[in-house]
């Protein structure tokens, strides 16, 4: 399972980036404006830090306003993704973009129908928003059981790519299921790590090691 980070925070980004865990990278309007840069800079910052695919988010709702953003943002490096909302025309932009061999992420996906058509337009990756989801009332990880059934009928190569992650569960969930890739934000990736019986065993070890006197 590939693991991207939901953020544009450069120091989270090389801190899981030296982890070698890290695959790749996430971003939106929002994340930008929390993190006060100009996007073509950091988005710049960014592809320099990871290899893999950095989504970068048009903002045009039409698609000649998009295919123009596009043209813009994939020209800062080759391993940019662009992100497109799950409109016709984001659909439209998708279709057009992947022809032409550019990454695409088809975003704010909330129905297995909406993930049908973003495999239809060739998206490289669909984004399933599961913790928006829960917060409506329904179980994201439905929504992942049900495009992996949907992409598996038809071997569909669009990969789902979990986002609106909020917490390790999510992540497991979405391990169980089979989904390729996961976003989440550097906390709960960090999070994944933890469990209080290793913590513990360290612990335990640590002070068993010390009664030695030895060193290695
Ligand atoms: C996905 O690419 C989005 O950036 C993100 O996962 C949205 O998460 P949120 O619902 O926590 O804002």
């Amino acid at each position: 399972m590939k693991f991207f980070a939901d953020t544009a925070e450069i120091a989270d980004i090389k801190e899981l980036a030296a982890t070698g865990l890290l695959d790749g990278v996430t971003t939106n309007p929002s994340l930008i404006m929390k993190s006060g840069r100009d996007f073509i800079e950091v988005t710049r910052e960014i592809c320099g830090i990871v290899d893999g695919p950095v989504s970068a988010e048009v903002v045009a709702l039409d698609h000649a306003g998009m295919m123009a953003e596009a043209e813009t943002l994939r020209k800062i490096a080759d391993n940019v993704c662009i992100k497109v909302p799950m409109t016709l025309d984001g659909l439209k932009t998708c279709k057009a973009l992947t022809s032409d061999g550019t990454m695409v992420n088809v975003t704010l996906c909330f129905s297995g129908n909406q993930a049908l058509l973003a495999a239809k337009a060739g998206a490289t990756f669909v984004s399933p928003f599961v913790g928006r989801h829960d917060d409506n009332g329904f179980d994201g990880m439905d929504l992942i059981r049900d495009i992996r059934l949907i992409y598996d009928n038809y071997d569909y190569r669009t990969e789902i790519l979990v986002a609106s992650v909020r917490h390790v569960v999510h992540v497991l969930e979405a391990a169980r299921i089979g989904a390729e890739v996961m976003t989440a934000p550097p906390a709960v990736i960090k999070a994944l790590v933890k469990h209080v019986l290793t913590d513990k065993g360290i612990e335990g070890f640590m002070a068993d090691w010390a009664k030695t006197g030895q060193t290695i």
